[in-house]
């Protein structure tokens, strides 16, 4: 039981077995989180592997750190965003790994601190910045965008069906005064969507809130930036596994995957996507949309 159990990690299992790990191994977790793959990780290639953990949040590095204690001459960890693993690497004069991991999105700890603003669940300020040394928080873009932008970005990136209905009710709303709060925008929407089509398993603003937080931490780009990096610094034989979270994601993935593989640089290993089995959706639901999948440098 790690110091501070704050995420489970999902499908690390099979996102381990696939990164073929040994001791003595150089490691990459692009999303190290609070850890929970990392000493995973760590348990395979001590003592005498290395792992780089980089992750835009810093308060999620200092749990990382203090769960990694007992391994902290095998690991470095970094503040950055994934989009910059080529700065990362250069700067640690580090050429090429055995494998790199990302595991997308967010974590339950950074969904279950109330104060962060990503969910629906707790009323607190608009926030969603994984990085809270960033500008522009889902308040500055709820508040400041056009109806139009808002409603493309709910579509684009929540696939959200009342995109339309949602972005007029907010543009209304926040004539009178902004859209400060969590519980204030769960509202707008609530009041948008029809209520006979509220009642669906996901909560009705699930939509709304995953959208506006791949926007604010442009979530997409920062992936599309990684991915074309990662063949630099993977040794041949070294392995990239990539667990996402949403057909957006999974999507990005999937293709750079398979282009890469088209010119001979990846030999794909999961031809289809893995994913979790039915006992840890049971123990961890926020598993259930996970998708793991792994390519192999040529
Ligand atoms: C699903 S959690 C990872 C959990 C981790 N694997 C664990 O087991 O504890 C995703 C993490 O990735 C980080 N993250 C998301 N996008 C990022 C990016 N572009 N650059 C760096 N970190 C990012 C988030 O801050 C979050 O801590």
């Amino acid at each position: 039981m790690m110091l501070n159990d704050w995420h489970k990690p999902v499908m690390c299992v099979e996102a381990i077995d696939c990164l073929r790990l040994k001791p003595g191994l150089t490691v990459v977790d692009a999303t190290i989180g609070t850890a929970g793959h990392a000493s995973k990780i760590l348990e395979a290639i001590a003592p005498s592997g290395r792992l780089i953990g980089i992750d835009r949040d810093a308060d999620s590095l200092a749990i990382a750190e203090e769960n990694l204690k007992r391994y902290k001459n095998n690991v470095t960890l970094v503040h950055s965003d994934f989009r910059n693993i080529d700065k990362v690497l250069d700067s640690l004069n580090i050429g090429q790994v055995d494998g790199i991991l990302f595991d997308l999105g967010v974590s339950s700890y950074q969904l279950d601190t109330k104060e962060r603003g990503f969910s629906f669940r707790y009323d607190a300020p608009l926030d969603m910045r994984m990085d809270k040394t960033s500008y522009i928080a889902a308040y500055d873009l709820v508040n400041n965008l056009t109806e139009k932008e808002i409603s493309d970005i709910l579509w684009s990136f929540g696939q959200e069906r009342w995109h339309k209905p949602i972005a007029k009710h907010l543009v209304r709303e926040r004539l009178g005064v902004p859209v400060s709060t969590t519980a204030q925008l769960r509202d707008i929407v609530l009041k948008a969507i029809p209520r006979k089509f509220g009642r669906s398993r996901i909560h009705p603003a699930t939509r709304t809130f995953q959208a506006l937080r791949i926007a604010v931490n442009r979530e997409l780009e920062a992936l599309e930036e990684a991915l074309s990096k990662v063949p630099r610094f993977l040794k041949k034989g070294g392995v990239i596994s990539v667990i996402s979270f949403h057909s957006l994601e999974d999507r990005i993935v999937k293709h750079n995957f398979k282009d890469l593989g088209q010119e001979g640089i990846y030999q794909v290993i999961t031809k289809k996507p893995i994913t979790p089995e039915e006992g840890e959706v049971a123990d961890n639901p926020r598993a259930r949309s996970g998708k793991l999948r792994a390519a192999r440098r040529r």
